[in-house]
């Protein structure tokens, strides 16, 4: 299986390298892709140094800050042009652990795989260190909303450690996502699921962030609110005119 892990970064000067040698030390095999939005702190010209000396490792530069879901789905493309079979999410700050990346591979070899493994934190056996109080609950509670809204069985569909198969995202229209922030992972999911897929989760270990800072914000958690509550909608309205649920 070739496999690309891609990495957005947006102001990650401090994480990313610490990030790039765990992966080197665990995963040798896997390529790496950096998104990068033009970070103001040089994360970019970092990477791409970086790069310059490493055949695994690759950057794609982009404009500006556009989002997290704008970026995956550049990566994803770049990916899947270059025909990879697997194509991996992993946060650059160290919250996804690269040591758990092959518990989630695993997932993908053999007969009976799924079309998206999720690193999960609200399995048995996952795990969140060092978060405070209020955004273990917003992670519950958001969760339970989209659960609910959407009618999946998902426990973690916010969840950004993920491995893809690469057919799975080619029978997504990926220029069709318009998700910009984190709800792009609540996005995924419910297009592979809509589709037809299947989704399997791996408890994980997430670990909070050591250097730098967060990029959630209140306009993150409105746009996540706003579209599961629209997809909720129109999935109910669907269900009512009698068209299949997704599993
Ligand atoms: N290229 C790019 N552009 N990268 C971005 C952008 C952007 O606009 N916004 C965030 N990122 C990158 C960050 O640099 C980091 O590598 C990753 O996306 C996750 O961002 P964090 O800011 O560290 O997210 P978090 O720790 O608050 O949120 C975590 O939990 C969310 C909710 O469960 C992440 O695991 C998210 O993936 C998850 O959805
Ligand atoms: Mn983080």
């Amino acid at each position: 299986m070739r496999t690309l892990v891609i990495v957005p970064t947006y102001d990650e000067r401090e994480s990313l390298p610490v990030l790039l040698d765990r992966l080197d030390a665990v995963a040798p095999e896997v390529d790496v892709l950096v998104v990068d939005d033009a970070s103001p702190d040089g994360t970019g010209e970092l990477a791409a140094r970086r790069a310059a000396d490493d055949d695994r490792l690759h950057v794609l530069h982009r404009a500006g800050k556009g989002g997290l879901g704008a970026a995956y789905v550049a990566g994803f493309g770049w990916g899947l042009e270059r025909g990879y079979d697997v194509l991996c999410e992993m946060d650059a700050d160290g919250s996804h652990r690269p040591e758990e990346l092959e518990r989630l591979l695993d997932r993908l070899a053999g007969d009976d795989v799924p079309d998206l493994v999720i690193g999960s934190r609200w399995v048995p056996g996952g795990r969140v260190v060092n978060w405070p109080w209020h955004r273990m609950l917003l992670s519950r509670a958001g969760n339970t909303y989209v659960r609910l809204a959407l009618g999946i069985g998902v426990r973690d569909a916010t969840g950004g450690y993920r491995a893809f198969r690469a057919d799975t995202l080619r029978a997504v229209d990926l220029a069709a996502v318009e998700s910009h922030g984190y709800c792009f992972q609540v996005d995924m999911t419910w297009r592979v699921l809509r589709g037809g897929g299947t989704v399997a989760e791996v408890p994980i270990t997430f670990v909070e962030r050591a250097a730098g800072v967060s990029k959630m914000s209140r306009s993150i958690v409105v746009e996540a609110l706003t579209k599961v509550t629209l997809w909720g909608l129109r999935f109910r309205w669907g269900q009512l005119r009698g068209l299949p649920a997704p599993r």
